[in-house]
């Protein structure tokens, strides 16, 4: 049995869904410690009404993030599928298509449906870019290895630390088979790689998308402090600086590009690692940048 093979005959192994039993808008599914707030004086301040409506909003948030990984790995699967050089891959890609859309619909009913309908997002954009490329192998490389890779990172600590049980099930089943997803998509990859010809992956098509990605990241707890500020009565710039400070946002977001820059190791990159490294997009801002980018954004 072949690599494709045998990950054709995992995945038809099919789970059942979980679903919510509870109301998806009242429920705080991850408390303050998923997003560092617990370390923060100014949050622990506010009232207990004040805290819940900051984690709802950020739960929502989360949720909404997961639906559109999934929504991308729906539309990734099915390009694959139909692109396919062979029938087996075909095969394989017409499957994931399938879970993809169990994960969509097993999340989707936890979030708040006008959060889900309002789509317009930098990272849809920067998905679209690399679809638009029409290249299987910046797509496999971009969007399975390294999106699925770090997601399924992401997905792991977010079950850890999950308060609903429903919720809990449903991360647990999507995480199993996103392991096989980015396993597939290392497998595709090498063979593209080993064929007669390799893709420069430091090409514009590929590296483009994958720095936004990286700036995304680079200012992801601008996201958490501007929930903060819409809920507290207002921050002050030195309170929103204390408040970076406080969440460990340097740390929080190192932790993350190196999680990406393990994965693009792991997968032999390393010319572009060093092309994204000299270019700064592996080092975290200083709180007073992010700051700086705290006021310009909305929230
Ligand atoms: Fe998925
Ligand atoms: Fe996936």
């Amino acid at each position: 049995m072949n690599n494709h093979n045998l990950l054709l005959h995992t995945g038809l192994k099919q789970k059942a869904v979980p679903t919510r039993e509870t109301s998806a808008l009242d429920t705080i599914h991850w408390g303050a410690e998923v997003y560092n707030l617990n370390k923060s004086s100014l949050y622990n301040s506010l009232s207990v009404d004040r805290q819940n409506q900051i984690l709802k909003s950020l739960n929502q948030n989360t949720l909404v993030e997961l639906l559109r990984i999934e929504r991308i790995g729906t539309d990734l699967s099915r390009c694959m599928s139909e692109n396919a050089t062979d029938d087996n891959e075909h095969l394989i890609y017409a499957m994931i298509s399938g879970e993809e859309v169990n994960h969509y619909m097993s999340l989707a009913s936890f979030a708040n449906p006008e959060a889900i309908k309002s789509d317009a997002n930098r990272l849809v954009d920067l998905i679209g870019q690399i679809m638009y490329s029409k290249n299987r192998t910046a797509i496999t490389f971009t969007l399975q290895v390294v999106l699925e890779g770090f997601s399924l990172n992401h997905l792991r600590r977010l079950k850890q630390f999950c308060r609903s049980e429903d919720l809990q099930a449903a991360l647990n089943m999507i995480i199993q088979d996103e392991a096989r997803h980015h396993g597939t998509g290392l497998i595709t990859f090498k063979d593209q790689q080993d064929s007669h010809t390799p893709w420069d992956l430091t090409d514009v098509k590929t590296i483009t998308p994958l720095k936004g990605f990286l700036n995304m990241f680079q200012v992801g707890p601008v996201r958490i402090v501007k929930t903060v500020e819409k809920y507290s009565e207002g921050l002050t710039d030195a309170q929103r600086i204390q408040l970076f400070q406080e969440l460990d946002s340097e740390i929080m977001v190192q932790d993350y590009l190196d999680d990406f820059k393990k994965i693009m190791i792991s997968a032999k990159a390393s010319s572009l690692v060093d092309r994204l490294e000299t270019d700064g997009y592996f080092k975290t801002y200083s709180f007073q940048n992010m700051h700086h980018i705290s006021k310009e954004l909305q929230a």
